[in-house]
């Protein structure tokens, strides 16, 4: 490892391939999902020892409620189980877990799990922790400029900024993403953080979510740190 690597504050991560890789190994689907969680954990344990500041993991886009019923439902209790399993060491690390996106659509079990992890790492001042579940950037920035609208209709008087629509989004207070990985091959954004990403660094590799762990991570942002950033200004 390079001794004056640049470590993003905030990495954001597209965990894509999870099928494809259970059906490369003639497994269901929940298998890569499974195996999945393991990369989870291994990237939040890297992430942390690292020194990076915000992790976030698109675990469950809107568009996502469209797979079907058993799929849907096996993913929900992944997270339920994997909330319960990690608490404890989410706690005695430091982690504050935050859960980002439309929780409305959220079943009552999910939505007392994730409400239980916030409350509890919610005093922890480590890493924090972002899972984006049911969200899409396009519902975020539709449900924020909803907000922001009804505000400025009881306050014709107040003139409003773009930083303070930023203030509207879910990701409120929450640095944009420096670096976003997506695993799988897939050159796109997928509806995710279209407001955030602005500026953000991509960086894609072939490698399915199930296979993608310390290492792949501690390359991206070795990657990252060779990156020239210029905000579209000349250097
Ligand atoms: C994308 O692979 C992955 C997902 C939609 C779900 C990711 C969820 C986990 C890894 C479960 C655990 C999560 C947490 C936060 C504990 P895909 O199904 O789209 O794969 P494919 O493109 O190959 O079909």
């Amino acid at each position: 490892m390079e001794e004056n690597r640049i470590i993003p504050t905030h990495v954001s991560i597209i965990m894509d391939g999870n099928g494809r890789w259970a059906k490369q190994r003639g497994l269901e689907r929940v298998s890569g999902h499974k195996e999945g969680r393991e990369s989870v954990r291994a990237c939040v344990t890297c992430a942390a020892k690292t020194g990076i500041k915000y992790l976030s993991l698109f675990a469950f886009s809107e568009e996502n409620w469209n797979r079907p019923v058993k799929e849907v439902s096996a993913l929900m209790d992944l997270l339920v189980d994997s909330i319960a399993a990690e608490l404890g060491r989410f706690v005695e690390n430091n982690i504050r877990v935050l859960v980002l996106g439309n929780r409305k659509r959220l079943n009552p079990i999910v939505q007392n799990s994730i409400r239980s992890a916030e409350e509890k790492t919610a005093s922890c001042t480590g890493m924090t922790l972002i899972i984006f579940l049911s969200y899409s950037g396009k519902w975020d920035i539709f449900q924020a400029a909803q907000r922001m609208a009804a505000d400025m209709a009881a306050d014709p008087k107040r003139k409003f900024s773009m930083e303070d629509f930023d203030s509207y989004l879910v990701t409120a207070g929450i640095p944009d993403p420096d670096l976003i990985i997506r695993t799988s091959g897939e050159q796109r954004i997928s509806n995710y953080l279209l407001w955030q990403a602005a500026y953000s660094e991509f960086y894609i590799t072939d490698i399915m979510w199930p296979d993608f762990r310390e290492k792949e991570l501690t390359d991206a942002i070795e990657e990252f740190s060779r990156r020239d950033r210029r905000y579209g200004k000349v250097k």
